[in-house]
């Protein structure tokens, strides 16, 4: 059985694709901090999978840590970097913070790869690194830009450290795999996103409002250059988000570029608007909303030209906007206890 070492592996997307590599048949090993996740993700994965991967709490800046569980498992034929903190907002509050974590990291995981003969790595990017692009949708081709936030930066960041790295190696392959707005749960609804404190993404405080948690929504701005006024991002499903990293492995291990860039998205953009309104369509859920000001740091809208996942990489999102945001809502039920 080949193995695989996911770092990050209980949080949001990385549990969800631990998921998806074991049922394609991986082993697969967590490395973990548990700075945004809990254990009981592990609970979750083995109850949808019927295997419990194997976990390390660990944390990726520290080298040490990684060189204990990459030495143990270098018989892995890749890493899956998810690890690093990912909250623009407090990015922009605690940038030493961001650029400590999520570069420490990235640095730790090629150092030990290279040491260890691990040859085959896929990077958690985001479309942050496009900015509000000029030319809509977004090719991988369409120019990175600095982003708005720390956070962001590390992205932009991490991607020009792989790409360095494996210029100074002929041994190490990469790919970068660029999400745009991942939201929803497994279907199952035993794992899901599970944000500390007030969320700052639209799909959570959506659910957390609905459940009565919190009082209403607020829409950040309505007055957009978009058809009604709401900005625009391409939400993908997150488990189709993560049959893509299971794509991104199998690729990397056959002959091709060393280093490639893919867009995951669903090549269609939605307001917030729509959101809401498939929320209440999926669901039968009422929300309350109201409209503000538009939110410091957002860009108007952006949704992926996804040809070259689709024709490259073989990988089609697949989930439609409404199942996806009710396996959202489904998800929110059983994290507070109501019955599904
Ligand atoms: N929004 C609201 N109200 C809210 C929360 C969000 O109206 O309470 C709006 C935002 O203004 C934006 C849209 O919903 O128009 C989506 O916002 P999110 O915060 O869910 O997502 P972002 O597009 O701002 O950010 C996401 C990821 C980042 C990533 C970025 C790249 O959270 O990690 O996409 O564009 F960097």
């Amino acid at each position: 059985m080949q193995k695989v070492i996911i770092t990050g592996g209980t949080g949001y997307i990385g549990s969800h694709t631990v998921v998806e590599f074991q049922n394609a048949g991986y082993e697969v090993v967590i490395i973990d901090n548990l700075s945004n996740s809990n254990i009981e993700v592990v609970d979750g994965i083995e109850s949808i999978t019927g295997k419990r991967p194997q976990f390390y709490k660990a944390d990726v800046a520290c080298h040490k840590a990684v060189d204990d569980v990459f030495s143990k498992h270098d018989d892995a034929i890749a890493v899956i970097h998810f690890a690093a903190y990912k909250a623009v907002g407090e990015s922009v509050k605690k940038p030493l913070l961001y650029y400590h974590n999520n570069v420490q990291g990235i640095v730790n995981v090629l150092d030990k790869m290279q040491e260890y003969n691990i040859l085959n790595l896929v990077f958690s990017s985001s479309c942050t690194v496009y900015g509000q692009p000029e030319k809509l949708p977004v090719t991988e081709e369409s120019p990175v830009v600095k982003p708005e936030s720390p956070y962001g930066n590390t992205k932009k960041i991490n991607e020009e450290i792989i790409v360095d790295t494996l210029n100074s190696t002929r041994k190490l392959k990469a790919i970068s795999l660029r999400y745009f707005n991942p939201i929803g749960a497994h279907e199952s609804a035993k794992i899901g996103e599970l944000p500390l404190g007030v969320p700052d993404n639209l799909l959570p405080y959506i659910t957390q409002t609905a459940i009565g948690l919190r009082k209403e929504l607020s829409v950040f701005g309505d007055d957009y250059n978009t058809p009604d006024g709401t900005a625009i991002r391409d939400y993908i499903n997150v488990t189709d988000l993560a049959k893509a990293h299971v794509k991104a492995v199998s690729r990397l291990t056959e002959d091709h570029d060393r280093f490639e860039v893919f867009n995951v998205g669903t090549g269609k953009g939605s307001s917030v608007m729509e959101i809401i309104l498939a929320f209440e369509r999926s669901t039968g859920q009422e929300l309350k909303y109201k409209i503000v000001d538009r939110r410091a740091g957002d860009v108007e809208q952006v949704w992926a030209d996804t040809t070259k996942a689709n024709t490259v990489l073989g990988w089609k999102a697949e989930k439609t906007l409404d199942e996806t945001v009710k396996s959202a809502w489904e998800w929110e039920k059983r994290v507070r206890g109501e019955s599904v």
